[in-house]
Protein backbone atom coordinates (compact mmCIF):
# COMPACT_ATOMS: atom_id res chain seq x y z
CA UNK A 1 0.00 0.00 0.00
CA UNK A 2 1.42 3.27 -0.79
CA UNK A 3 1.66 5.95 2.29
CA UNK A 4 3.44 8.85 3.45
CA UNK A 5 5.17 9.37 6.17
CA UNK A 6 7.17 13.01 8.24
CA UNK A 7 11.00 11.97 8.94
CA UNK A 8 12.86 14.29 10.82
CA UNK A 9 16.50 14.53 11.10
CA UNK A 10 17.00 15.69 14.35
CA UNK A 11 19.52 18.42 15.31
CA UNK A 12 22.40 15.54 16.28
CA UNK A 13 22.09 14.32 12.84
CA UNK A 14 23.02 17.66 11.50
CA UNK A 15 25.80 18.26 14.22
CA UNK A 16 27.17 14.95 12.73
CA UNK A 17 26.95 15.92 9.41
CA UNK A 18 24.90 12.38 8.07
CA UNK A 19 21.86 14.54 6.58
CA UNK A 20 23.38 12.87 3.38
CA UNK A 21 23.88 9.11 4.39
CA UNK A 22 20.53 9.17 6.02
CA UNK A 23 18.29 10.80 2.93
CA UNK A 24 20.54 8.15 1.05
CA UNK A 25 18.80 5.44 3.03
CA UNK A 26 15.58 6.44 1.77
CA UNK A 27 16.65 6.73 -1.65
CA UNK A 28 18.28 3.28 -1.70
CA UNK A 29 14.73 2.27 -1.46
CA UNK A 30 13.40 3.69 -4.37
CA UNK A 31 10.96 6.26 -2.28
CA UNK A 32 9.93 9.68 -3.53
CA UNK A 33 10.59 12.60 -1.45
CA UNK A 34 7.87 14.79 -1.46
CA UNK A 35 9.36 17.74 0.48
CA UNK A 36 12.23 18.77 2.47
CA UNK A 37 13.42 21.95 4.23
CA UNK A 38 16.31 23.12 6.85
CA UNK A 39 14.30 25.09 10.21
CA UNK A 40 15.65 26.36 13.25
CA UNK A 41 12.88 24.48 15.44
CA UNK A 42 10.26 26.29 17.43
CA UNK A 43 8.74 25.46 20.15
CA UNK A 44 5.29 25.56 19.54
CA UNK A 45 5.73 23.67 16.65
CA UNK A 46 7.51 21.07 18.66
CA UNK A 47 4.94 20.61 21.25
CA UNK A 48 2.25 20.28 19.13
CA UNK A 49 4.80 17.28 17.23
CA UNK A 50 4.83 15.16 20.26
CA UNK A 51 1.71 16.21 21.98
CA UNK A 52 1.32 12.64 23.13
CA UNK A 53 4.76 12.59 24.71
CA UNK A 54 3.50 15.47 26.64
CA UNK A 55 3.91 14.72 30.81
CA UNK A 56 5.61 11.92 30.34
CA UNK A 57 9.19 11.69 32.64
CA UNK A 58 11.96 12.28 29.63
CA UNK A 59 9.62 15.20 27.50
CA UNK A 60 11.08 18.20 28.92
CA UNK A 61 15.04 16.95 28.20
CA UNK A 62 13.56 15.61 24.90
CA UNK A 63 12.40 18.62 23.69
CA UNK A 64 15.57 20.94 24.88
CA UNK A 65 17.52 18.62 22.74
CA UNK A 66 15.35 18.87 20.23
CA UNK A 67 15.36 22.44 20.50
CA UNK A 68 19.09 22.11 20.61
CA UNK A 69 19.71 23.44 16.43
CA UNK A 70 18.09 23.10 13.32
CA UNK A 71 16.06 19.84 11.87
CA UNK A 72 15.47 18.95 8.71
CA UNK A 73 12.24 17.75 7.52
CA UNK A 74 11.40 15.85 4.84
CA UNK A 75 8.22 13.96 3.59
CA UNK A 76 8.34 10.51 1.48
CA UNK A 77 5.96 8.43 -0.20
CA UNK A 78 6.33 4.90 -1.03
CA UNK A 79 4.84 1.10 -0.50
CA UNK A 80 4.75 0.64 2.67
CA UNK A 81 6.88 3.84 3.78
CA UNK A 82 5.57 3.38 7.16
CA UNK A 83 6.86 -0.07 8.13
CA UNK A 84 9.93 0.38 6.51
CA UNK A 85 10.91 3.83 7.30
CA UNK A 86 10.70 2.82 10.74
CA UNK A 87 12.78 -0.35 10.02
CA UNK A 88 15.77 1.66 8.46
CA UNK A 89 15.38 3.99 11.65
CA UNK A 90 15.71 1.86 14.05
CA UNK A 91 14.49 0.76 17.75
CA UNK A 92 14.02 4.16 20.18
CA UNK A 93 16.87 3.52 22.10
CA UNK A 94 19.87 4.09 19.71
CA UNK A 95 21.56 1.45 22.32
CA UNK A 96 19.17 -1.25 21.32
CA UNK A 97 18.47 -0.69 17.33
CA UNK A 98 18.84 -3.32 14.87
CA UNK A 99 22.55 -3.53 13.43
CA UNK A 100 22.82 -1.53 10.20
CA UNK A 101 19.98 0.38 11.18
CA UNK A 102 20.46 4.52 11.40
CA UNK A 103 20.15 4.77 15.01
CA UNK A 104 22.64 1.94 15.17
CA UNK A 105 25.30 3.55 12.76
CA UNK A 106 24.93 7.34 14.15
CA UNK A 107 22.32 7.13 17.27
CA UNK A 108 23.45 7.95 20.84
CA UNK A 109 21.06 6.86 23.12
CA UNK A 110 17.21 6.93 23.81
CA UNK A 111 16.77 10.81 23.57
CA UNK A 112 19.61 11.58 21.07
CA UNK A 113 18.41 8.83 18.60
CA UNK A 114 19.12 10.70 15.35
CA UNK A 115 15.70 10.92 13.49
CA UNK A 116 11.83 10.93 13.89
CA UNK A 117 9.72 8.23 11.10
CA UNK A 118 6.25 8.56 11.64
CA UNK A 119 4.60 5.70 13.00
CA UNK A 120 0.95 5.54 10.95
CA UNK A 121 -0.63 6.59 8.14
CA UNK A 122 -2.79 9.10 10.34
CA UNK A 123 0.24 10.55 12.31
CA UNK A 124 2.02 11.10 9.04
CA UNK A 125 -0.98 13.29 7.85
CA UNK A 126 -0.95 14.97 11.18
CA UNK A 127 2.73 15.68 11.49
CA UNK A 128 3.35 16.71 7.83
CA UNK A 129 0.46 19.28 8.34
CA UNK A 130 2.37 20.34 11.41
CA UNK A 131 6.03 20.97 9.48
CA UNK A 132 4.62 22.00 5.80
CA UNK A 133 2.56 23.61 4.22
CA UNK A 134 0.70 22.62 1.39
CA UNK A 135 2.53 24.89 -1.10
CA UNK A 136 5.61 23.18 0.06
CA UNK A 137 4.90 19.55 -1.28
CA UNK A 138 5.51 18.74 -4.66
CA UNK A 139 2.47 16.17 -4.79
CA UNK A 140 1.92 16.51 -8.95
CA UNK A 141 4.93 16.99 -10.84
CA UNK A 142 5.36 15.08 -14.20
CA UNK A 143 8.37 12.81 -13.66
CA UNK A 144 7.95 9.61 -12.83
CA UNK A 145 10.41 9.88 -9.50
CA UNK A 146 10.52 6.22 -9.05
CA UNK A 147 12.83 5.37 -11.93
CA UNK A 148 15.97 3.95 -10.82
CA UNK A 149 19.41 6.67 -10.65
CA UNK A 150 20.62 7.81 -13.41
CA UNK A 151 23.89 8.61 -12.71
CA UNK A 152 26.88 6.77 -11.92
CA UNK A 153 27.82 7.22 -8.82
CA UNK A 154 31.92 7.72 -9.17
P1 LIG B 1 8.65 7.38 20.75
O1 LIG B 1 7.51 7.82 19.90
O2 LIG B 1 8.38 6.39 21.83
O3 LIG B 1 9.83 6.76 19.85
P2 LIG B 1 10.07 6.78 18.27
O4 LIG B 1 10.81 8.05 17.92
O5 LIG B 1 10.93 5.57 18.03
O6 LIG B 1 8.74 6.68 17.59
O7 LIG B 1 9.33 8.64 21.44
C1 LIG B 1 9.47 9.87 20.74
C2 LIG B 1 10.81 10.46 21.06
O8 LIG B 1 10.89 10.75 22.46
C3 LIG B 1 11.99 9.50 20.81
O9 LIG B 1 12.38 9.45 19.45
C4 LIG B 1 13.03 10.10 21.70
C5 LIG B 1 12.23 10.62 22.90
N1 LIG B 1 12.34 9.69 24.04
C6 LIG B 1 13.22 9.98 25.08
O10 LIG B 1 13.91 11.02 25.05
N2 LIG B 1 13.34 9.10 26.11
C7 LIG B 1 12.61 7.95 26.17
O11 LIG B 1 12.74 7.18 27.15
C8 LIG B 1 11.70 7.65 25.11
C9 LIG B 1 10.88 6.40 25.12
C10 LIG B 1 11.60 8.55 24.04
MG1 LIG C 1 7.00 7.81 17.88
Amino acid sequence: MKQRTCVLIKPDGIEKKVIGQILTRFEDQGFQLLGMKMVPVNQEKLENFYSEHKGKTFYDHFLNFMLSGPIVATVWEGEDIILRSRQIIGATNSQEAEIGSLRNLYGTDNRKNLVHGSDSSISAEREIKIMFKESELCLNNSLDLNEPRQTKVP
